[in-house]
């Protein structure tokens, strides 16, 4: 395992983190960690070198944390520093902040979190925790030795970043989605660099998109080909993130036991300046062909569930951009008729749009992808 700088801190980080959106599951459910998988995944991870573990309040509808504090059960936890989060959209008083934070404490068995975030932060919710002199009480937790270091995780554009980043000296880092097709995306490319200069540490979330990046079609493949590139798409998608200098850890949220192992070579190998010239051109031209192709930016992260008529949001996002990227429309009919409830179920109440840290215009995509999918 490579280790990295954690901004200011005296933390070294492994390149790798462990993000625990994306356990495996039994039967469909995201509720229902398949646990003993789960814990073996993680468990090999830090035998392997790996320190860092993100989780959050509503991962698994709710059961990850408490995944995550049976997996860091004794000797774990000393050896591995815990990420969680404030679940910004439930917090309306400092009241709901302390027991939000002890119900976390208690499912993560630990006094303490290392590194404490607030959620996906946007313009509003950042308003609200402003409003709600959320530091005053993070100060506080401080204080008493119950949460080291405070940060936070971000969904909105550039300026807010900066403005929050600005607002407060004593942040030690932020998270945010980064990865080859992101560069201008959010914080993007300009709040990796604006957030190292303030020597905060910069984690990573959605390296792959998600997953996206795994699966690139095969005139992408060419392109990397012909840079002289034989890794996977995997490796290498993962390697241009750890290329840069200001990146801290890159979460990985890996869901099956083979994905960790590959996971933690790549990390192994993984380098800073190292991508030739050539190279970096190559993931230029893969950013603009894979744009070109692929109608909806979703990484499905989820947070836009439950629907209440339970469409599949990110499933039907994703069985429709596959359609694009591999151009096999037809495929992509097959699938879409298998789903049990379609896009059409949709009501447009909209909840899906406010939860989306994309900002996708969901109701109307929908709307389209059943017209274009609905009647194999
Ligand atoms: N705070 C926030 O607002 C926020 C938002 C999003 C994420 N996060 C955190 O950041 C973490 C990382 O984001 P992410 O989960 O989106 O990461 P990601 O690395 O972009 O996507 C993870 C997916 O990539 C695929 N993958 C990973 N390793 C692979 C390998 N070796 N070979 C083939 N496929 C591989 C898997 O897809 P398949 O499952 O399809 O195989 C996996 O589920 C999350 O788990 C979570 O902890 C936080």
């Amino acid at each position: 395992m490579q280790f990295r700088k954690f901004g200011k801190t005296d933390f070294m980080v492994s390149a790798l983190g462990f993000g625990t959106m994306r356990l495996p599951t039994v039967g469909g459910d995201i509720a229902n960690i398949d646990e003993q998988e789960a814990l073996k995944m993680i468990r090999y991870a830090i035998d392997n070198g790996l320190n860092y573990v993100d989780t959050a309040y509503p991962y698994h509808k709710e059961n990850c944390e408490t995944l995550v504090g049976k997996a860091l059960k004794g000797s774990y936890r000393q050896k591995t520093a815990i990420a969680t989060k404030l679940p910004v959209w439930l917090i309306e008083s400092q009241s709901d902040m302390n027991n939000k934070f002890e119900e976390q404490l208690k499912k993560l068995q630990t006094d303490y979190v290392d590194f404490y975030l607030l959620h996906s932060l946007n313009k509003e919710s950042w308003e609200k925790m402003v409003r709600l002199d959320y530091l005053s009480w993070a100060e506080k937790m401080v204080t008493q030795g119950k949460i080291r270091f405070l940060g936070f995780s971000f969904h909105d554009e550039f300026p807010v970043f900066k403005s929050i980043v600005d607002y407060y000296d004593k942040w030690t880092f932020a998270q945010i989605q980064y990865n080859y097709l992101d560069i201008n995306y959010q914080a993007g490319l300009r709040g990796l660099k604006y957030a190292n200069g303030k020597e905060l540490a910069v984690v990573i979330m959605e390296p792959l998109r998600g997953g996206e990046l795994a699966n690139i079609p095969e005139s992408v493949q060419k392109i990397f080909e012909k840079a002289g590139n034989k890794k996977t798409p995997v490796d290498y998608a993962l390697k241009w993130v750890w290329n840069q200098p200001e990146v801290s850890v890159v979460l990985s949220g890996m869901s099956t036991f083979e994905q960790v192992q590959d996971n933690i070579e790549y990390a192994s190998t993984s380098s800073i300046n190292v991508l030739k010239q050539e190279e970096l051109k190559a993931f230029e031209e893969a950013r603009k062909k894979i744009n070109a192709i692929r109608p909806v930016a979703c990484t499905g992260c989820g947070y836009c569930l439950p629907c209440p008529n339970n469409i599949k949001i990110p499933d039907i996002f994703d069985i429709y951009n596959k359609g694009y990227v591999f151009d096999n429309l037809d495929r992509a009919r097959t699938r879409y008729g298998f789903l049990e409830v379609k896009a059409d179920a949709c009501i447009k109440c909209g909840e899906c749009e406010t939860k989306c840290p994309q900002k996708l215009p969901i109701r109307d995509m929908l709307e389209k992808i059943h017209k274009e999918l609905g009647n194999a």
